[in-house]
């Protein structure tokens, strides 16, 4: 079964509960949405996604927030903490520097606990709730767990996060600790994390909320919903291109999900379904080697680094929805330094956004892309940046400014002043 940009309803299956199920992507098998726990296919293992009966178009949608697209989620309703409805900044400094026709940053760092995995969680940990399970576990470079602690707490159930040890930026274990959550420091990396977590699943010790679980793609989705939305109010247009920091790859597959819905939907043309550009820092880029080879499934990286922690991942488990949706929607991906994501990063502060070392990874991207003629400069692009500065403090600290110490006299504080700038920015 392909995951195509098609406008063909789908078959309603009978063990469909209310018009959606859930559906293999490898061999195309039907399970009821919330009769059991189940992550993966039972006959072959595949990846699992949530299926519609219906598709909604932009006018049913009403509210705010991930919510305002109930419509389009597996459930009415969530454990929510007033997640989405993320702002879609301009950049004019960043846009004429990269020279596009039109740069917004859709900053999900401005969710409740810092990054967009808040509208995952949403819709994760009400699933979870329906299923009765009552501990939740997750790997995480950081922020899934800080997520996961909050809306775990939120929901009132018990929650255990696996973190590679001394590779999480001090913001997201911070977040994890005080929320509640059980903190398992794995001498391993996030890889290792996730299939011991996997295992403890599989064991039903704990039900999984990594990007694995379809439910959580769901919520993920209206990052896509949200920006199209706002293009097409702004621009009477979506845009060209959405260009994204790429760790599991959870995120290019929910976006090229919402795509491919609003394209059944009616809502979309296939030829105008913005190209899904994947960023990766060069030291953990397994997804741009299979881009770059045409190659249909994802090697896996044992060996991953880059000072964007939170892409720290060498086996990213949603390749398989994911690599279609950058071929078929005429997208790329690319590696970029950890040099050039600091870059990014200043360049974003010096517009007033904050964001932390892997969400630079897009604009780093982006600019790479267009310096190299690949980007046009007639493009209409969203940037997503995923999580917020105070996320890695010790990251942004090192990119900025560095304090100056200053004797507690205003005539010493005017003699440094008149020293100038000494800082090595
Ligand atoms: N950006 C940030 C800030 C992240 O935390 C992550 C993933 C990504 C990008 C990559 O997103 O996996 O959908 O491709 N962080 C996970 C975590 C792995 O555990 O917090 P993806």
């Amino acid at each position: 079964m392909s995951l195509s940009l098609s406008a063909e309803d789908p078959t309603v299956p009978g063990d469909a509960t209310d018009g959606t199920w859930l559906e293999c992507i490898d061999c195309g098998e039907t399970f009821a949405p919330f009769a059991d726990v189940r992550y993966t296919c039972d006959d072959c293992e595949g990846l699992l996604e949530v299926r519609y009966a219906d598709f909604p178009t932009f006018d049913d949608f009403e509210g705010e927030g991930v919510w305002r697209y109930a419509d389009a989620l597996p459930l009415e309703s969530g454990v929510s903490i007033r997640e989405g409805a993320t702002p879609l900044y301009e950049v004019p400094r960043l846009e004429d520097e990269i020279g596009v026709e039109t740069l917004r940053i859709k900053h999900e760092g401005m969710n409740p606990t810092g990054s967009f995995k808040d509208r995952g969680m949403t819709v994760g940990v009400a699933v979870a709730r329906e299923l009765g399970v009552d501990r939740l576990a997750c790997a995480s470079t950081g922020n899934t767990s800080a997520a996961l602690a909050a809306y775990g707490s939120r929901g009132g159930m018990e929650t255990l996060v696996l973190l590679p040890a001394g590779k999480v930026a001090a913001g997201k274990v911070a977040q994890a600790s005080l929320h509640g959550a059980r903190i398992l420091e794995v001498d391993g990396n996030f890889d290792a994390c996730l299939d011991i977590v996997q295992e403890l699943a599989i064991q039903g010790e704990a039900y999984l909320l990594n990007s694995l679980n379809p439910f959580r793609l769901e919520g993920q989705k209206t990052i896509g919903l949200e920006i199209l939305e706002a293009f097409r109010e702004d621009y009477g247009a979506v845009p060209d291109r959405i260009v994204l920091p790429v760790g599991n790859a959870g995120n290019t597959a929910a976006l090229y999900k919402a795509f491919r819905e609003l394209v059944q939907a009616g809502e979309l043309e296939p030829a105008a379904v913005p190209k899904l550009t994947g960023v990766q820092a060069e030291g953990a880029a397994p997804m741009v080697e299979a881009i770059e080879n045409g190659a249909d499934e994802v090697r896996r990286w044992d060996d991953v680094e880059t000072r964007a922690t939170a892409i720290r991942i060498g086996n990213p488990v949603n390749a398989p929805k994911a690599l279609p949706g950058i071929r078929e929607t005429d997208g790329t991906a690319i590696s970029v330094s950890d040099e050039e994501i600091t870059d990014a990063q200043r360049a974003l502060a010096g517009e007033g956004i904050g964001v932390e070392p892997a969400s630079a990874a897009s604009v780093a991207g982006l600019r790479k892309l267009r310096a190299e003629g690949i980007v046009g400069s007639d493009e209409r692009v969203a940037c997503l940046t995923t999580g917020h500065l105070l996320k890695d403090p010790d990251a942004a600290a090192a990119a900025g400014n560095d304090p100056e110490p200053v004797p507690a006299d205003t005539d010493g504080v005017l003699e440094r002043l008149a020293d100038g700038n000494s800082s090595d920015r």
